[in-house]
């Protein structure tokens, strides 16, 4: 039996979801997660915990790597927690995610029906969302702008980054040279700037800028006319930011904004295209990280959809799927809960010359309890919930109201869940199709197609 720090040889048997290797060790076959490995690798590792299930391992040395094993091509890759897995190369890597898609779902879903990944289009500057967090060094009062070390709050100041469009590296810089107040002391709980946020257009032109302070909007006055300064000063300096704002999170908290946001220079949104389609975006609402990407997640809603059909686009955000499908659609139907996703989705349906759209806003899961009562039909309904998926009640709701379900969900542990409730509704998966909206990362995009029997 292994102890608490033993060293021992292993070998990788597969990669798991949620960056960690798996390997079997001994005449049990106890299971050992290892952080930094590939399928087949052996390795001398050092056991560093263990309960009655498995154990986790780190690596001391690598004995015989894969030959997939390349060098990381960010030289922050080990100090910073926002990439996993550039230490294969993406072939590879998109090979393995879809064994370990393959793994979670064979149990449900027929195998020859989890189809391979598609590749992202793009595998650097992919990302047009990026959320740094503030920090300041002790002494010197520099400012660091970055993402926090895996499992830690141990700031790494970023100055380049490969997976985002360039210039945000440009005007992260200009921040930490010139912004005019102390950034947050998340120990003190004290100092104002907690975060910074950027949302960027594809094209890479238009960029909406929010930084989030640890004070109330009421307390804005105090530094008011310092930031609005300093927001003519970066806005001359990057013609590209067509809008910046303040989100205010005084309290505590993981989450990383607050309710309250005013705009302090600019327009409210930018403008996105994908393929004919245009969407204005607001600094708040979400839409998909990787634009290059979106558009074949999207592609495959798209061809799931027969012409003239009524859909309901539940979680539906600016309305990025159900517009992108409209070609299909005899009328929309979104539900979106974010104020300003809202906004946008109204000024998006006009933006695209639809006219037979109706948007309900609030909680999806009440709205789909009411559909129920109403005995509304829907020929298809998008569910593209956030990564903890659908409650049960609202998902056995609304599945009342049509028998072609088109699941899309960025977490596969969530989507199985709520693929085996609709199984009991007599839903079958006609296929699973992962694409990857997050190259280097371990996270999986996926959608599902479900008919009822
Ligand atoms: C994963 S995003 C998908 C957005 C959109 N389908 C897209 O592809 O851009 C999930 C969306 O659901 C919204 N949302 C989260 N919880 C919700 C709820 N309980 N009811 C309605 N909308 C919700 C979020 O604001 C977000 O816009």
């Amino acid at each position: 039996m292994i102890k608490l720090n033993d060293i021992i040889n292993i070998k990788i048997e597969k990669l798991t979801y949620g960056d960690c290797a798996l390997s079997r060790y001994g005449e049990n076959n106890f299971v050992i997660f290892v952080k930094g490995a590939l399928p087949d690798e052996e390795l001398k590792v050092k056991i560093t915990s263990l309960n009655k299930k498995f154990a986790r391992a780190e690596i001391i040395e690598i004995l015989k790597p894969s030959p997939h094993r390349i060098k990381p091509f960010c030289a922050l890759y080990n100090a910073c927690g926002s990439c996993q897995n550039q230490i294969c190369d993406y072939n590879y890597l998109i090979e393995q995610k879809t064994l370990i898609l393959k793994d979670i779902f064979k149990d449900i879903i027929d195998e020859k029906l989890i189809y391979p990944i598609i590749k992202s289009p793009k595998t650097f500057n992919y990302r047009h969302k990026i959320q740094y967090c503030a920090r300041q060094t002790k002494n010197s009062k520099r400012i660091l702008l970055g993402y926090y070390k895996d499992n830690s709050h141990d700031l790494t100041n970023i100055k380049f980054c490969p997976t985002q469009p360039e210039i945000i590296n440009s005007i992260t810089q200009f921040i930490r040279e010139n912004f005019p107040l102390d950034c947050y002391d998340e120990k003190k709980h004290k100092g104002i700037l907690k975060n910074v946020l950027f949302r960027i257009n594809s094209a890479n032109d238009e960029i909406l800028l929010t930084f989030v302070f640890n004070s109330t909007q009421n307390d804005f006055i105090n530094f008011e006319s310092l930031i609005f300064k300093f927001s003519k000063k970066i806005s001359t300096q990057f013609r590209e930011l067509k809008g910046i704002f303040i989100n205010f999170n005084p309290l505590k908290t993981n989450n990383i904004l607050g309710k309250e946001t005013i705009k302090i220079y600019g327009e409210n949104y930018i403008i996105e295209t994908l393929k004919n389609k245009k969407y204005y975006i607001g600094a708040t609402s979400f839409f998909q990280i990787n634009p290059f990407a979106a558009s074949c997640l999207f592609d495959i809603v798209k061809n799931s959809i027969q012409d003239n059909s009524t859909i309901l686009d539940a979680y539906g955000g600016v309305g990025a799927i159900g517009i992108y499908c409209s070609k299909k659609t005899k009328e929309i139907t979104l539900i979106e809960e974010n104020e300003n996703a809202v906004l946008m989705a109204q000024k998006n349906f006009k933006l695209n010359n639809i006219e037979n759209y109706e948007i309900l806003e609030g909680d999806a899961k009440k709205h789909f309890i009411n559909f129920q009562k109403e005995n509304k039909k829907f020929d298809y309904i998008i569910l593209d919930p956030p990564r903890s998926g659908c409650e049960k009640d609202g998902l056995l709701a609304i599945s009342k109201t049509s028998d072609k379900i088109i699941y899309v969900s960025c977490n596969p542990q969530t989507l199985k869940r709520d693929i085996l409730e609709l199984k009991k509704e007599n839903f079958k998966p006609k296929f699973i199709q992962g694409v990857d909206l997050f190259p280097y990362t371990y996270h999986i995009e996926s959608v599902v197609l479900l008919e009822r029997e």
